[in-house]
């Protein structure tokens, strides 16, 4: 049976909804990544997240839900200030980290007394979300460590094959991953870069601090070296500065247009030809999916400016360029 389906209608809904009722996973759209999914009450389930994406039990997961309404049945506490931000950004790519109720399984959570919450605004995901009688735990749909997949064609084939449900919401608009925030003590502190610029937060709740050293069980998302594509990844300011007789092969992703040829160059992408940092956001993953399947050796990828969605960016490529030593 086709296990790809268009996720606009409404038997694909009704499928997925019944398959995660069974115990199911379901791999489905939301509007920065591809998210793998179960249903947050029945551990086993989660647990079969984990398998399949070889991910380490000390990493949570999200919890996806359709409703403002819902966050309270979730968490201990939903501290006006965090409530302010759900309904200025919610449907959209932020997640909150709260204070989480005993009925949220351990292992959704790794063991952590906090839950992060995100309601997705892709529309495929929030029928789901509606639909489903449960909220929704989900990683990003690609093995542990990997680049997350930002259109079906991107999902990694293991995972496709273990996968009995494939809601096809076209390709994601934001493309990187949620920005994750943790309310702890009246402060707000960023644990992860990502679709929502930090800047925007700002705007409603002053000054969102940085952590001085990683949450204790790290969160993965602060692993130097993930969202990794498998050939090694330079950053690089200067393209002439860039040693390119070490290699035969190579590939560059630059930022925009550069102003000069391109010329002697095996491949490369431009993830904005007019340097719009939200439009290279959104080309980042795909463009990183399409080198790392290329024959080239090595990856070259321009930096960008840390603001905006080029925090979320630079995360990224600075994780990627951690995994190997070269
Ligand atoms: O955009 C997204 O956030 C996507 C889509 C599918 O919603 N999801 C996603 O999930 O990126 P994942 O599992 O790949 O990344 C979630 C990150 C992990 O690094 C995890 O450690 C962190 O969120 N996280 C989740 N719950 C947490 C908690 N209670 N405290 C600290 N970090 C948490
Ligand atoms: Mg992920």
């Amino acid at each position: 049976m086709e296990k790809i389906l268009d996720g606009f209608k409404k038997e694909s809904i009704e499928r997925a909804v019944k398959l995660l009722e069974e115990g199911g996973l379901v791999v489905f759209p939301t509007e920065t990544v591809y998210g793998l999914g179960a249903n947050v009450f029945n551990p086993i389930a989660v647990s079969k997240i984990f398998e399949v994406k070889k991910r380490p039990k000390f990493d949570p997961l999200i919890v996806h839900v359709g409703d403002i309404g819902y966050v309270e049945r979730l968490v201990k506490e939903f501290p006006p200030l965090a409530r302010k931000l759900g309904e200025r950004f919610w449907p959209g790519p932020l997640t909150i980290v709260l204070p989480k109720k005993d009925e949220i399984p351990e292992i959704v959570t790794a063991g952590l007394p906090t839950v992060g919450i995100r309601i997705p605004s892709h529309p495929v995901s929030l029928e789901l979300l509606k639909r489903a009688p449960f909220p929704i735990s989900a990683p990003s749909a690609n093995p542990f460590g990997y680049l997350s997949p930002t259109s079906v064609h991107q999902i990694d084939p293991q995972i496709m094959n273990e996968i009995d449900i494939i809601l096809d919401g076209g390709p994601c608009k934001v493309g990187v991953e949620s920005t994750i925030i943790l309310f702890r003590e009246d402060k707000f502190f960023l644990l992860r870069p990502g679709g929502l610029p930090v800047e925007e937060i700002e705007e409603i709740v002053g000054k969102v601090e940085t952590l001085a050293s990683p949450l204790k069980p790290l969160s993965p998302g602060f692993l130097p070296t993930h969202y990794a594509p498998k050939k090694p990844l330079i950053i690089f300011e200067d393209f002439e500065e860039i040693e390119r007789k070490r290699f035969k092969k190579i590939g560059v992703l630059f930022f925009k247009k550069p102003a000069f040829p391109i010329e002697g160059i095996d491949k490369f992408e431009i993830l904005s030809a007019k340097g719009d940092l939200r439009e290279a956001a959104s080309n980042l993953f795909s463009a990183l999916h399409r080198l790392d399947n290329s024959d080239v050796e090595v990856i070259f990828a321009e930096a960008v400016v840390e603001e905006g969605l080029g925090r979320a960016i630079m995360d990224r490529l600075k994780k990627a360029s951690a995994k190997h030593k070269i």
